[in-house]
């Protein structure tokens, strides 16, 4: 009935060259792509918890060692705050293939092979997930406001959490790398 009347009311849309055509099952709504987003970063997180320790096991530099344990531990937090946030939306926790993360583990990964153990290694993993957190805040950023939009308050407060503790991750990062890695790396050239 509601679509039939959608259907009436709508004027047939001009197709743009280049405009994508929706597939029949796409995400309908805001609340749609908010769901849909964060299954994604469901899944990003949880890919994480396997991607860091592979990060740490190559790095030599202790503080960034540090760094990416504690960050660990974090992710695997981010993690459960998701779990809660369906929980909140009343929704199963479900993951889904994040191709942008896949793509940044990847290189991330890729860096690894390219380099030999040391100090431009670290310099490479230190690249490599600066990337990563600066793809989960602009994600997090984004379903914060769109929980904030949908007037889930609760849930915008959860993924402000998470938000600020990828800054701190970022931030952390960049003083491991003025402190001493790209030093040292430029010194090993
Ligand atoms: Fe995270
Ligand atoms: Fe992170």
């Amino acid at each position: 009935m509601k679509s039939t009347d959608n259907k009436e009311k709508t004027a047939k849309p001009t197709v743009k060259r280049g405009v994508t055509k929706p597939k029949s099952n796409a995400a309908a709504g805001l609340t749609e792509l908010f769901e849909d987003s964060l299954k994604d970063l469901y899944w990003a997180e949880k890919a994480l918890t396997k991607a860091l320790p592979i990060m740490a096991r190559n790095a030599t530099s202790e503080e960034l060692i540090d760094a990416i344990n504690n960050h660990l531990v974090e992710t695997e937090e981010h993690v459960t705050r998701l779990e809660k946030v369906f929980d909140l939306i009343g929704k199963k926790a479900i993951t889904k293939k994040c191709d942008a993360m896949e793509g940044l583990i990847e290189e991330g990964k890729g860096i690894l092979e390219e380099t030999e153990i040391g100090v431009v290694r670290d310099a490479g993993i230190i690249a490599a997930s600066q990337k990563i957190e600066h793809y989960e805040i602009a994600t997090y950023g984004t379903l914060r406001q769109f929980a904030e939009t949908l007037g889930l308050e609760e849930v915008a407060s959860i993924l402000e959490l998470t938000l600020d503790e990828e800054k701190g991750a970022d931030k952390l990062l960049t003083e491991v790398a003025v402190n001493a890695i790209n030093l040292e790396a430029a010194e090993a050239e």
